[in-house]
């Protein structure tokens, strides 16, 4: 490899680990950092309580997990909307 080259595969190298950290489309939003701070630690995956998480379309169901939520761990509002529509796009997966 001529001396140029390798300079140039350095210099890219570095540029790629300065760049930014961004989230990718399918992962981390508001809900999906919600979750880690404040429920993954007892439910390491959601795996396991997507039977509790009804479809977008029942809004009958998505209240009581709300109100549900709203005692188990996840006392903001919008943090708790956020998390069930993370939990709903985990269970339509
Ligand atoms: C301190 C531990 C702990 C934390 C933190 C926790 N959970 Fe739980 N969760 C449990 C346990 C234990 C159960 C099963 C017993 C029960 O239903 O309370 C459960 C049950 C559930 C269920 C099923 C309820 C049902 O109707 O059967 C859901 C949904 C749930 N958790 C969501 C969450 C979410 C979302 C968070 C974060 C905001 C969270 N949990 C934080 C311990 C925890």
């Amino acid at each position: 490899m001529q001396p140029v080259v390798l300079w140039r595969g350095i210099l890219a190298a570095g540029l790629l680990a300065l760049a930014p950290v961004q989230p990718s489309a399918a992962e981390p939003d508001a809900g999906a950092a919600a979750w880690a701070a404040n429920c993954a630690k007892c439910h390491r995956t959601p795996s396991r309580i997507l039977y509790a998480v009804p479809d977008t379309t029942d809004a009958g169901a998505s209240a009581r997990l709300d109100r549900f939520l709203a005692q188990h761990h996840a006392t903001d509002e919008a943090e708790r909307a956020a998390i069930i529509a993370w939990l709903q796009a985990q269970a339509s997966q």
